[in-house]
């Protein structure tokens, strides 16, 4: 459905991407991992134009482009196929989670206000936000505003929902309802690439691991595969560090 090949991004003399490939079938759940400063956000910014590559070819289903030489409409036909969960919600403050939810339906995508509200509350629903339509962020806890991000990337039908830490700014105590509604977003056939630290939800959810590392990706498989026979170096010392001396095998 979507293949990344050789992608390149630099800011100034930092050489962040150093060609990174990349595939995604339809219904993966692809969880991204490696230490910080090692490309993931950059990554994902890149998948949606939010950063432009410095080189590199994508093809999304009958779309062909080369990252370095792309039309205004080609970037729009792709960002209707993606969509973006952030680190930190980047909800509007001043809109109901209803309208955070309905905005880019009805002024990105022009759909018609009365149907724009039935699926931002359907959306809502489903995040288990029924009761909170007309709360504003500040009214809500972080889980609440993150589970709104995820309704307002849901709302837009995505091909595939590219997630950014999505729980690395919530208190431990609301990471699991966050880590919940994509788990059920999982089963459901929803295709996702989730940057994150949360090995559980790695090794149960994900069908793919990648491990990235200084701008590259160094290795790839199942997470069986990633997390009881990693082969780089690299990626040993960095589950050692990061998994509970329990859960690690080796
Ligand atoms: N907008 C930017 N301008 C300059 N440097 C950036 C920018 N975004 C990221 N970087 C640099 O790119 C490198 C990788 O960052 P990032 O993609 O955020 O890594 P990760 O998400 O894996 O922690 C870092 O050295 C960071 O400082
Ligand atoms: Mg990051």
């Amino acid at each position: 459905m979507l293949k990344i090949d050789g992608l390149k991004k630099s800011f100034g003399d930092n050489r962040v991407l150093k060609g990174v490939s990349l595939e995604v079938d339809k219904g993966d759940v692809i969880v991204i991992l490696g230490p910080s400063g090692s490309g993931k956000t950059t990554l994902l910014r890149c998948l949606d134009f939010l950063e432009y590559a410095d080189e590199g070819k994508m093809e999304f289903d009958d779309i062909n482009v080369n990252l370095n030489h792309i039309s205004r409409k080609d970037i729009k036909k792709i960002r209707n196929k993606l969509t973006f969960v952030f680190q930190n919600y980047n909800l509007f403050a001043n809109k109901t989670a209803l309208e955070n939810v309905t905005e880019g339906l009805i002024y990105g995508r022009k759909v018609p206000k009365q149907e724009a509200i039935e699926i931002g509350k359907q959306m809502l629903d489903k995040v288990g936000l029924s009761e909170r339509y007309n709360y504003y962020p500040s009214q809500l806890s972080g889980g609440q505003q993150q589970r709104i991000g995820i309704a307002r990337a849901m709302a837009l039908k995505p091909d595939v929902i590219l997630f950014d830490e999505p729980t690395s700014a919530l208190d431990p105590e609301l990471i699991g309802e966050v880590l919940s509604v994509m788990k059920k977003l999982a089963k459901e056939g929803t295709t996702m690439v989730v940057v994150t630290h949360e090995m559980n939800f790695a090794q149960d959810v994900a069908n793919k691991i990648i491990f990235m590392d200084g701008g590259v990706v160094l290795e790839e498989g199942t997470p069986k595969e990633i997390f009881t026979c990693p082969k780089e170096e690299r990626t040993k010392q960095f589950l050692k560090r990061i998994l509970p001396e329990d859960d690690y095998v080796i």
